[in-house]
């Protein structure tokens, strides 16, 4: 059941050396772009990393990008601040990295002329940006879950977004198109306990 999926899928941060096979990664992909969209314009792009250069590329990249806010973080913060850092790079251990691009809808901001107020151009900009963004954020969890499923391991994450200009370059993504985030995939080398989470209710109000 789709429950027990869910309940059960891990952000697997440890990986064994060996690729998965294409196949397998295509089945991730498939069952990302199944996801829903705002006017189904299934606002994302995939881009499968399977080079160790490049993956160490990007994972330099962020490790400096961390060292540069390190520099800038209250001395008395610092170290756990590192402590954290080293969650951004935790991409480079798995043979393969997804990157999720997603861009901004344009449907509303094309429609509407140049005589309409700015604050309510602004808030059709922000609205068609989350509408992208939140659309691949769906295709990544039903990414996540079938590589569960298939049983591989995978982490979405977006910490490495610290070095988001220097990853752009170094994975040639076009003007339009964000990152959103890395997903490390691979074979499972560690079965990470859950997290605990706030239950349903805690997080809830019902308002009538
Ligand atoms: C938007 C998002 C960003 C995340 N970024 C990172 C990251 O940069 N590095 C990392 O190691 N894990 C990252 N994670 C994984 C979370 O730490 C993890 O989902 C959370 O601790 C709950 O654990 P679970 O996924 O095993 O249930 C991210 C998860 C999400 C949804």
């Amino acid at each position: 059941m789709i429950d027990k999926v869910m309940a059960a899928r891990r952000s697997v941060r440890r990986f064994t050396p060996e690729a998965p096979p294409r196949a397998l990664l295509e089945r991730l992909l498939e069952a990302a772009v199944t996801a829903p969209s705002a006017s189904n314009k299934q606002p994302w792009r995939f881009v499968v990393v399977t080079s160790p250069s490049r993956i160490a590329a990007l994972a330099a990249e962020v490790r400096e990008a961390v060292e540069l806010i390190a520099r800038h973080v209250e001395p008395r913060s610092e170290s756990a601040f590192r402590a954290y850092g080293t969650y951004f790079t935790r991409f480079e251990a798995a043979p393969v990295v997804i990157v999720a691009l997603y861009r901004s809808l344009t449907v509303l901001s094309d429609l509407v002329d140049a005589a309409l107020p700015e604050p309510a151009r602004a808030r059709i900009a922000a609205m068609e940006e989350r509408s992208g963004l939140i659309g691949v954020s769906m295709a990544l969890q039903n990414l996540l879950l079938m590589a569960h499923e298939l049983g591989l391991g995978a982490s979405g994450m977006t910490g490495p977004l610290v070095a988001a200009d220097r990853l752009r370059t170094l994975l040639e993504v076009p003007p339009s198109w964000e990152i959103a985030a890395l997903v490390p995939v691979g074979y499972p080398a560690e079965t990470p306990p859950a997290p605990p989470r706030k239950p349903a209710a805690r997080v809830t109000e019902w308002l009538s």
